[in-house]
């Protein structure tokens, strides 16, 4: 009888374990982030790193649901298993490397600075820089990057989503974004009235999948995946799509 029930258990075990495996996985994304995740004008989510999720989970063989999180809780949100990967041009840093695991990089942006067409504001000169706003999402890399060097002579806006630090530049509230390069060229060099200032700088070691610590099968299997999709020219198709270089 002992036996029954210790089969029962494993059994039981088991199908547990199945049931993980076989549950979609949930992937988070802060938006708008163009063109790494945004909505279309009908509400769809799209984006480079929309489709490569989508890519990614076929390649896989697991079913994938897709969760919007604000940018400022997405690896609180991934702690508490609210979801269970984070895709959202999140770069690796040793900050956060501390806290979740991260697969393979699968892309690189530097951080740049955006202004208006007539804007003087020199970032390689700090005595010019004095008192000048500059707008970034609040706990990104680029928000790390002012923070240390800049604190003491700029005067820095946080924002919770891209979009109001856009506006805010839009309408003058801001004389700089500092913003991972590819946003800002899609928000602002469509339009001839805003440039980009000074270098790009680099800053993270390139945007990958985050995961919980404990999901190291799983990064395998992510980074396998991701692999062949750069293999297959899947990757590029994708790319070609949303940048330009
Ligand atoms: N790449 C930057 C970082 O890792 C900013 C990412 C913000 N992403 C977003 N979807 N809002 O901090």
């Amino acid at each position: 009888k002992k036996l029954l029930i210790a089969a029962g258990c494993i059994l039981a075990m088991m199908a547990g374990m199945a049931q993980a495996q076989d549950r979609p996985l949930r992937i988070a994304f802060d938006v708008p982030y163009e063109p790494f995740e945004y909505k279309t004008p009908d509400g769809e989510l799209t984006g480079f790193e929309v489709e490569l999720a989508r890519a990614m989970c076929e390649e896989m063989g697991r079913e994938c649901e897709f969760v919007i999180q604000a940018w400022d809780g997405i690896i609180p949100g991934l702690l508490a298993r609210k979801y269970d990967l984070i895709m959202s041009s999140m770069s690796i840093t040793e900050d956060r490397a501390k806290r979740v695991l991260f697969s393979e990089p699968y892309y690189i942006t530097p951080g740049a600075w955006f202004g208006k067409m007539k804007t003087k504001v020199d970032v390689t000169d700090m005595s010019a820089m004095e008192g000048k706003v500059v707008g970034v999402q609040r706990g990104t890399t680029m928000d790390n990057y002012v923070t240390e060097n800049m604190s003491d002579v700029v005067d820095i806006k946080r924002y919770t989503t891209a979009d109001d630090m856009v506006l805010d530049l839009e309408s003058d509230r801001l004389d700089l974004t500092f913003v991972d390069y590819p946003v800002g060229e899609e928000y602002f060099l469509s339009e001839d009235n805003y440039k980009v200032v000074g270098e790009p700088v680099k800053l993270g070691k390139g945007v990958a999948v985050a995961m919980r610590k404990r999901d190291t099968e799983l990064a395998e299997k992510i980074n396998a995946a991701l692999k062949t999709l750069k293999n297959d020219g899947t990757y590029d198709t994708i790319m070609d799509k949303y940048f330009d270089y």
